[in-house]
């Protein structure tokens, strides 16, 4: 096979975060503390797995981080927006998810990052109070602002290439408009302020005017609609989402494969979680949890096929809370009541209580996604990058033939689609990994 043309990953890549929340503050302390050799980037495939190439006798194992040209953490640069946080060590310290001791040697770093003034608009995030924010433009001016921002943060920081990922706030539940059919319609619509129009769609259009690659890692509507899926193409930059993959889904689509596989039914799956930080907060709104809830519940379908195998998945009661529990902080406790039946239709029970830390599993997603989006840039790519589905918990899919939820599955497409840039043939069978 012949490999691709990929740029090479020279000069420093700036990854920008709109919101710098718990998550994105945890994401560029664990990168900082990996650089610096305190604590090596566990959770990260792209850097701590490895891939194998060729047949299995061959022993070829390299990590992927010396498999393919990825930027290295040593070349990141990292900023964002926010319209309530400082400064990213005072987010690390508001969402207490890293302990001071791990803070401190890196605290000067972090305390340096300070977050540009937001697009903001409470009508999309109820429960925030935003200070700083772009006040008094039009949609339009809100979006050449974040050019701007793009374009200053890129030139004073010295960065080659740039890379943006939602780190925001979960918004409101919203199904695509008229506005968002096409590019021509968004344009009107951001010069008219058209209501439809949420800020993460203005982060989103702004990212890809300036040629930077796009990830929501929320489930809101943000790069999935078609406005923002043709403006990809046409500028050939690659986008992805939606709703990073953590916790309770992460779970749910490692534990469904293998019901299916054995062929074991479902009955129903009762999912409730208690969490207490400001992702929690904001998720305490209907209109906010909606667009969660959308996204968590399209999984079970989609890995179990009911239409293939309706006396096993035909029926299924699939329920998804979250409970606003503030005294458990980011450490969210995840139970999962599965009704499953075997044999002769005998019923049985499995019960999961996950006592997660959600930001400790975002964080290396983030990085994850902002150095592979950057790689396919590099590659040539636009569009919806499919093969980085592995990450997203509802995927955006760039064909009628809709996402792919099986982690193993993802895992797979994410390893092969490396494996068939760089000129090696992919790996099909029982063997794959
Ligand atoms: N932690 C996880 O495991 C996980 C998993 C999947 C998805 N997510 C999503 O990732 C996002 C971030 O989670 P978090 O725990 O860091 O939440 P957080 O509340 O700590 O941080 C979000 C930040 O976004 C800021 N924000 C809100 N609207 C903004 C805007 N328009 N522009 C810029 N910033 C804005 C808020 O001020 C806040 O600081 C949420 O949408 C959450 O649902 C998190």
């Amino acid at each position: 096979m012949t490999s691709r043309n990929i740029l090479p990953a020279s000069g420093k890549l700036g990854i920008l975060t709109p919101g710098m929340g718990a998550v994105a503050s945890t994401f560029i302390a664990g990168v900082l503390a990996a650089r610096q050799g305190l604590k090596p980037p566990i959770g990260s495939i792209s850097q701590m797995a490895h891939i194998r190439l060729g047949t299995r006798g061959e022993d070829r194992n390299p990590l992927i981080k010396d498999f393919v040209p990825l930027a290295e953490l040593d070349d990141l640069v990292f900023g964002g927006w926010d319209p309530i946080s400082p400064n990213v060590l005072e987010a690390a310290r508001t969402a207490g998810v890293l302990d001071g001791e791990d803070l401190s040697e890196i605290s000067k770093e972090l305390e340096g990052i300070i977050p540009m003034e937001a697009v903001f608009d409470q009508r999309w995030v109820s429960r925030l109070d935003g200070v700083r924010v772009k006040e008094n433009m039009s949609k339009w001016e809100q979006a050449e602002a974040l050019i701007d921002d793009i374009a200053r943060f890129k030139q004073e920081n010295n960065c080659d290439r740039m890379v943006m990922v939602w780190c925001g706030s979960t918004e409101a539940f919203q199904e695509p408009s008229e506005v968002h059919a096409s590019v021509a319609a968004f344009e009107e619509g951001l010069k008219a302020s058209d209501d439809n129009i949420s800020p993460s769609q203005i982060y989103a259009y702004a990212a890809l005017q300036s040629d930077v690659p796009f990830a929501n890692g929320a489930p809101n509507l943000s790069c999935d609609i078609d406005c923002i899926v043709e403006l990809s193409k046409t500028r050939g930059v690659p986008i992805a989402g939606k709703d990073f993959k953590t916790g309770q889904t992460l779970m749910k689509t490692l534990l469904a494969p293998g019901f299916k596989a054995r062929m074991l039914g479902l009955e129903g799956w009762y999912s409730t979680n208690i969490l207490g930080n400001r992702d929690g907060e904001v998720l305490d709104a209907p209109e906010n949890f909606k667009s969660k809830e959308v996204s968590k519940l399209g999984v079970l379908d989609t890995i179990l096929q009911p239409e293939l195998y309706p006396d096993l998945y035909g029926d299924i009661h699939h329920v998804v809370r979250i409970n606003y529990y503030p005294p458990r902080g980011d450490n969210k406790e995840g139970w999962d009541n599965i009704d499953i039946f075997g044999w002769l239709g005998y019923p049985m029970q499995i019960k999961v209580d996950f006592l997660c830390r959600d930001s400790i599993l975002a964080a290396p997603i983030v990085l994850d996604l902002a150095l592979f989006m950057d790689l396919a840039h590099r590659a040539g790519e636009s569009g919806v990058q499919e093969w980085l589905s592995f990450y997203l918990k509802a995927p955006q899919s760039a064909t009628e033939s809709g996402p792919e939820h099986d982690l193993f599955i993802q895992q797979t497409k994410l390893k092969n689609t490396l494996r068939e840039w760089m000129g090696e043939e992919p790996v099909t069978h029982s063997e794959a990994g």
